[in-house]
């Protein structure tokens, strides 16, 4: 088999151009995939016991309900940054979407976890040792000063990770070693003559289509990566090599037969088309005298192992691989992974787990990119966003918002500072924070207590007109949404669009707000008794959709969710999703919460960003 150099590994410019062309090529059906139906009128939405509707899609998980998600370990040969953030966040918000979903009834005896959550470090390679040597330090001195600053902001950004690994570390060096040991003995690794272009900084190999000449600052034309500009050497050794063609047909069987490995859809497209081009085999190491920094083959010291293959296997390592127990959380895994380093996922990584006899990941989740005011970002075009004056400027659960709310997985998304503030302000401060106030406003709530619902006067058959039934067609359409709201966001999640359950969480605040506006409780007299009725009914349905709401949103925005339920005085064990069980008074159900006294008033949920606008609404008010 001749060995050449596998295509450089789609950065943003290498796979939009494909992507979109398999977009115009379908339509946009591909993004516009129905959702299958969710429940709607009359129906409960999750309630203990019997949320898992038939019908309901879900992710194949183990039986018990374990999942493992991981972000890819991050570079450190530079800062970390919102793009960075952002990947992670995404992870985040799916591993604590599904710890809520796994949140066991309250019982004796701590439960064993039943979500598992990587993040760390990719401390190797030929980039890292350049980096290092640039900035005039020993390579292990840069790993751990920017190692340390990712943990930092995740800590920060309260990402909820339950393994931090670096691959310096021993139990990976292990992991790396044993795997290697594995495709060794089942032959699939020969050593042969790689001859070829290598860009560092993409730590990948390019085919001569992929380089261009273009002149530097002095003139003088040198050989860059088409798609990213980076520098690219020629490389002649002997290296090992992974009988990477042989997997071909296995890819596309895995593909065809789980429509979901790989999402979003034009992702998965994109993959399978990869599999119709040159698949050759894969060079899985380098002579230690370009790279000393990354580990050695075993039994062939004078070699390192190729980084990338060093890297994915770091999510064997946090299973617990080499050892058994991995074997429990392997098949659950789901890797969330930006556009550009979907090759290495998609094609590398599942033929080398199948390679050693083990199944590819469960799921590959992929996100586009973040820019600034449409360019990428970049250290040299000085347009990189900090995270930390971000977080700082709009709040850990503002900025959270932010970027998963306005973070399309198929799009590349621009970042500016007003499309921050106008969305966090009209959608946290003023739209769910002002329905929150008001409802629980001691002028309409004097009693601070969660009021009762009468079924007279929101009868559960919709039509009612005679005495004391109140409630209007509209008013049955807003329980008719906040029931399907669970379902509705749970597919969202399955689906990688955590966007749209966001989106459709919003809506629900907005049909919220114009029921109260409607029904203006201010405007009823508490001396009456049919006002007083209809006015703690119209409360009562106000908090409960703001508790659905306010759990829904926990994997977003933890802190505010959390807030804005204990408010509501919601206990922390009623606060996982089978727990949601919304308004079941209406449902001719007991309701755990009325009668019981609201939680204490700890000030605004979401303070305006725009203060100005915030002044001037007074102004007009009074
Ligand atoms: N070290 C490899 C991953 C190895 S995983 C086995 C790597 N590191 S990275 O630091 O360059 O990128 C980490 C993640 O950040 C990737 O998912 C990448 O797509 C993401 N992002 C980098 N820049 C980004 C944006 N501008 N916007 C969104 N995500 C971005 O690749």
């Amino acid at each position: 088999m001749p060995v050449s150099a596998p295509t450089c590994l789609a950065g943003a410019p290498v796979a939009l151009p494909m992507l979109r062309a398999v977009l115009r090529g379908l339509g946009h059906s591909v993004l516009r995939r129905p959702h299958r139906r969710v429940s709607a009128s009359g129906s409960r939405g999750w309630c203990n016991g019997g949320g898992d509707g038939e019908g309901r899609p879900g992710p194949r998980r183990a039986q018990d309900g374990r999942a493992c998600f991981t972000t890819p370990i991050f570079y450190v040969n530079a800062a970390p940054h919102i793009g960075h953030l952002y990947s992670a966040l995404l992870a985040d918000a799916l591993a604590r979407f599904s710890r809520l979903r796994a949140k066991p009834p309250p019982g004796p005896g701590p439960a064993a976890p039943l979500v598992r959550f990587s993040t760390g470090t990719d401390e190797h390679g030929l980039k890292i040792q350049q980096a290092a040597a640039a900035a005039g330090l020993t390579p292990s001195e840069l790993c751990d000063r920017v190692s340390a600053q990712f943990r930092a902001l995740f800590q920060e950004a309260g990402v909820s990770v339950s393994d931090f690994l670096r691959t310096t570390e021993a139990r990976h060096r292990r992991a790396v070693h044993h795997f290697w040991g594995v495709l060794r003995a089942r032959g699939l690794l020969y050593k042969g003559l790689y001859e070829g272009w290598y860009c560092a900084s993409d730590e990948c190999f390019l085919p001569e289509a992929k380089v261009t000449w273009r002149p530097g600052p002095d003139g003088e034309s040198r050989p860059e990566a088409l798609e990213s500009g980076h520098p690219v050497c020629w490389m002649k050794e002997e290296n090992y090599i992974f009988r990477l063609s042989q997997f071909r047909e296995p890819l596309r069987q895995w593909l065809q037969d789980d429509p979901q490995a790989v999402t979003p859809e034009p992702f998965r497209l994109v993959v399978l088309q990869w599999l119709e081009e040159d698949l050759p085999d894969l060079s899985v190491s380098r002579g230690n005298s370009h790279l000393y920094w990354g580990l050695p083959v075993p039994g062939d010291p004078m070699q390192t192992i190729y980084v990338w293959v060093d890297a994915l296997v770091n999510y064997l390592t946090v299973t617990g691989y080499p050892d058994s127990e991995h074997k429990v959380w392997w098949p659950t895994t789901h890797h969330i992974i930006g556009k550009d380093i979907l090759k290495f996922h998609a094609i590398y990584w599942p033929a080398l787990l199948l390679g050693a006899g083990m199944t590819p990941p469960h799921r590959i989740y992929v996100h586009s990119h973040w820019t600034v005011h449409g360019q990428k970002m970049s250290k040299s075009l000085g347009n990189v966003v900090d995270p930390w004056t971000c977080l700082d400027r709009f709040t850990v659960d503002g900025f959270r918002y932010f970027l998963l709310r306005q973070g399309v997985p198929n799009w590349d998304c621009d970042y500016y500072e007003k499309k921050v503030v106008k969305l966090l302000d009209a959608e946290l401060a003023d739209a769910l924070g002002g329905l929150l106030n008001r409802c629980t406003a001691t002028s309409l709530n004097p009693t601070g207590i969660f009021p009762e619902f009468c079924p007279s006067c929101f009868p559960s058959v919709e039509g009612v007109t005679v005495a004391p039934a109140k409630a209007q067609p509209e008013d049955y359409a807003l329980v008719r949404s906040v029931s399907a709201l669970p379902l509705q966001v749970e597919n969202y999640y399955e689906n990688f669009q955590i966007y749209k359950a966001l989106e459709a969480v919003s809506t629900c605040v907005r049909q919220t707000n114009s029921f109260v506006q409607r029904n203006a409780p201010w405007k009823l007299n508490r001396e009456n008794l049919a006002d007083a009725q209809w006015l703690d009914t119209v409360l009562h349905v106000t908090l409960e959709c703001l508790r659905v709401f306010g759990l829904l949103l926990q994997p977003v925005t933890p802190a505010l969710a959390d807030k804005l339920l204990s408010r509501l005085g919601i206990f922390e064990t009623e606060r996982g999703l089978r727990d949601i069980c919304f308004l079941p008074r209406y449902y001719g159900q007991p309701c755990p919460f009325e009668g019981r006294r609201l939680g204490p008033d700890t000030g605004l949920l979401f303070p305006r960003l725009d203060k100005s606008r915030a002044r001037l609404a007074k102004v007009h008010s009074t």
